[in-house]
């Protein structure tokens, strides 16, 4: 198995997402997307002793503003990052697929036809789930060997899971030859998603990974499933991410939770999701929402309209405004939704503190919560002493290490080869 890196930390698979065994959760290793490519091109052929035939990549993404909206039917604002799941693969001879998860250092053997039950939940379930959703559509996925790798850190809320799902989508269609419509391919990889790794999710991560473009952030309508690009072309004004390198193990049991109070909110409300329902109606069934549902209702309506207010003022380039909102959600979240924790409210605090003086626009929690990351907006020139302040004073206060990365809103996934 000689040839191909490992990364040298332990990483579990707890509850259908990544783990880590402590604070270097998130891959070490940064690589643009052409030296990535070459990588895994390389460990390609060290390993199955070919060129790989196909190349594919898809982004992570990062949710400026518009959390735990998208599966109450509201508006999402994310923008894809430039870091990828990389897939090469080519044609192999046999019954299934093998699969090299290099990261991680294991190999998985895959079914690719049949009647494709959901098993133990692994890296590989998703890639499985994905292949199961294009057999149950009639396809015939050919035998194939493939290298997967992932700058995406690996469950620190910035959808690697929902990337590693839209590749497989891309790497089938470059093998099948046949193009999905985007939107179906965004909603087999949720339907993966659901049923091969057991996590209720939105639309919202693999819509990005599919649909997003370079140097704007997409507006998605998670009712209507259309969206628009709200351009972040401005070189003056930068994404800064934040890792909290901690991950509760509440993730997913609370993230279904969530979702069941809003769905008994919207029954209580007699409307289909709480998209439908107005501020003024909200406070009037205070009482027969109960004061928890009521909460949960409170942060997803104001939310709702926070998103849209953010993507207004980000198209006038009001920076102040977006800042305002981008905190307002941080408190909602917190307070109402109850899904930050003490390291991801801290790393918004030490953004807040440095603030516009120091060059902050805004900065919140971003993705499900109960750790993973913070988006801040920044301005470009100091964003770099900004990560520095963060990360000095994260650390003072946590004796945790976390990770800073600055990206620009990247391409969706495509075929590399
Ligand atoms: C996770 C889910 C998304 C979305 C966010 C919260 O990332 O996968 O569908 O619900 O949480 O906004």
């Amino acid at each position: 198995m000689g040839g191909w890196a490992l990364i040298p930390q332990l990483l579990i698979y707890c509850h259908g997402r990544f783990m880590s065994d402590g604070p270097q959760a998130s891959n070490p290793v940064n690589l643009p997307l052409a030296e990535l490519c070459e990588e895994v091109t390389a460990q390609f052929t060290a390993r199955f002793a070919d060129e790989p035939r196909w190349i594919v990549a898809a982004p992570g993404r990062v949710n400026l503003i518009g959390e735990h909206t998208d599966y109450n039917g509201g508006f999402v604002l994310p923008a894809a990052i430039d870091r990828y799941v990389v897939i090469a693969a080519g044609p192999s001879e046999g019954e299934t697929a093998c699969l090299v998860g290099a990261d991680v250092g294991e190999e998985a053997s895959i079914q690719i036809s049949g009647v494709i039950e959901p098993g133990p939940v692994t890296w590989a379930s998703y890639i499985q789930g994905v292949i199961a959703g294009f057999v149950a559509r009639g396809y015939r996925v050919p035998s194939f060997h493939a290298v997967l790798r992932s700058t995406v850190p690996l469950g620190g809320g910035l959808s690697s899971s929902a990337a590693i799902e839209v590749a497989t989508a891309t790497l089938l269609e470059a093998m099948l030859e046949c193009e999905l419509d985007p939107i179906e391919k965004a909603l087999l990889c949720q339907e993966a998603e659901h049923k091969f790794a057991g996590v209720p999710c939105g639309i919202m991560d693999q819509f990005s990974s599919v649909l997003c473009e370079p140097d704007a952030l997409m507006l998605l309508d998670c009712r209507s499933q259309a969206c628009r690009l709200v351009p972040l072309a401005d070189l003056d004004v930068t994404i800064l991410i934040a890792n909290s390198n901690v991950k509760h193990e509440l993730t997913v049991g609370e993230y279904a939770r969530r979702r069941a109070e809003c769905e008994a909110a919207a029954q209580t409300l007699a409307v289909e999701t709480l998209r439908d329902i107005t501020r003024e109606q909200l406070e009037a069934c205070r009482e027969q929402l109960g004061e928890v549902n009521h909460r949960r209702a409170r942060h997803v309506v104001g939310e709702i309209a926070r998103t849209l207010e953010a993507a207004a003022a980000l198209a006038a380039a009001q920076w102040q405004e977006v800042g305002r909102l981008m905190y307002a959600s941080h408190a909602s979240l917190r307070d109402n939704f109850e899904v930050s924790c003490d390291e991801l409210n801290l790393l918004v605090e030490l953004a807040h503190e440095i603030g516009e003086a120091g060059g902050v626009i805004g900065s919140r929690m971003t993705g499900g919560g109960f750790g993973g990351c913070t988006v801040s907006l920044v301005e470009t020139a100091a964003a770099e002493s900004i990560a520095e302040i963060i990360r000095q004073r994260y650390f003072q206060q946590t004796g945790i290490q976390p990770t800073l990365f600055t990206t620009r809103p990247a391409r969706g996934a495509h075929r590399v080869k």
